[in-house]
């Protein structure tokens, strides 16, 4: 696989990043990640707008245009032959030189990385049978609208959700649902509401979930952004999550209480049909 990393198109095993690179040492480092679907970035422009605003939020420089960045990903998805699968994007602070905890002088120069990942999309048996859900406390830090690469604590909730027999984990903070470990969380009501979390530094404003919910306005469906609580989505008429890999997927249980009759929900194939067309 041929990866991208600081203006060089390289072979995976020859590409190297300082070990005193601030993303190594202090997870000093934001990322994106696009779904490629028949070989072309889906939702390019919302994730860059994204991107620019977590390294703004972060005093980083990000000195590539839109164009420059889409164009390295299109390369990459041509000299890997990528059809379907996704673009991971990494840019962090860069190599000072020395271990630190001050940020350095802005002209270390940040460091860029992409990488591609083939993976099955459109035909995932998570998306047509949906997954069990486990909540795990939120433990995150309380800056979660940037999307950095602190995973470790994410990491962590899905593997208690799957030793908990669980396919992944919904976070929940006071009683309330955050978000999914690497998603946004969705119910839907039995008058037909469509409810996921208002925007904060409690979640991550996802590109997903903003398409989702343009979507659900062309098809009528009300749609009410607020937190709901873990017991009002145990007792919902359907669940699901929004990401840029998983698209909508259903949500069949949450902690062992399947969600309606414990199937996929039919609001939610609905969005997802609906999402797969807009994107491809
Ligand atoms: N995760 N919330 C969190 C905590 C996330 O990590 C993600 C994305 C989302 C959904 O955002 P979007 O719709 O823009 O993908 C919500 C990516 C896919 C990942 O870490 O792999």
């Amino acid at each position: 696989r041929t990866v991208y990393v600081d203006g060089s198109y390289v072979a995976e095993q020859d590409a190297k990043v300082s070990v005193f690179d601030r993303g190594f040492l202090f997870a000093d480092g934001v990322y994106e990640v696009c779904s490629v679907l028949e070989s072309k970035v889906v939702d390019f422009d919302g994730h860059m707008r994204r991107l620019r605003r977590s390294t703004a939020e972060l005093d980083m420089g990000l000195p590539w245009t839109d164009e420059a960045l889409l164009e390295i990903h299109r390369e990459l998805i041509r000299r890997n032959d990528l059809t379907e699968g996704l673009v991971y994007l990494q840019l962090t602070r860069g190599n000072p030189g020395d271990r630190d905890f001050d940020f350095p002088a802005a002209d270390t120069g940040p460091t860029l990385v992409l990488f591609t990942q083939t993976k099955s999309l459109l035909e995932s048996r998570t998306g047509r049978d949906g997954i069990r859900v486990a909540t795990q406390p939120d433990w995150r830090w309380m800056r979660r609208d940037i999307k950095t690469v602190q995973l470790l604590y994410p990491s962590m909730a899905k593997m208690a959700a799957k030793a908990a027999g669980a396919d992944d984990a919904w976070m929940v903070e006071d009683g309330l649902v955050t978000e999914g470990a690497s998603n946004n969380a969705w119910m839907l009501s039995h008058d037909g509401v469509l409810v996921t979390r208002e925007l904060s530094s409690a979640i991550l404003p996802g590109i997903t979930r903003a398409a989702v919910m343009a979507i659900a306005e062309v098809l009528s469906l009300r749609v009410e952004e607020r937190a709901f609580s873990v017991e009002e989505a145990k007792q919902a008429k359907e669940c699901f999550v929004t990401s840029a890999t998983s698209f909508v997927t259903p949500v069949i249980a949450l902690d062992g209480v399947p969600i309606g009759d414990g199937m996929p929900g039919e609001v939610a194939m609905k969005l997802r049909a609906a999402y797969i067309e807009e994107s491809r």
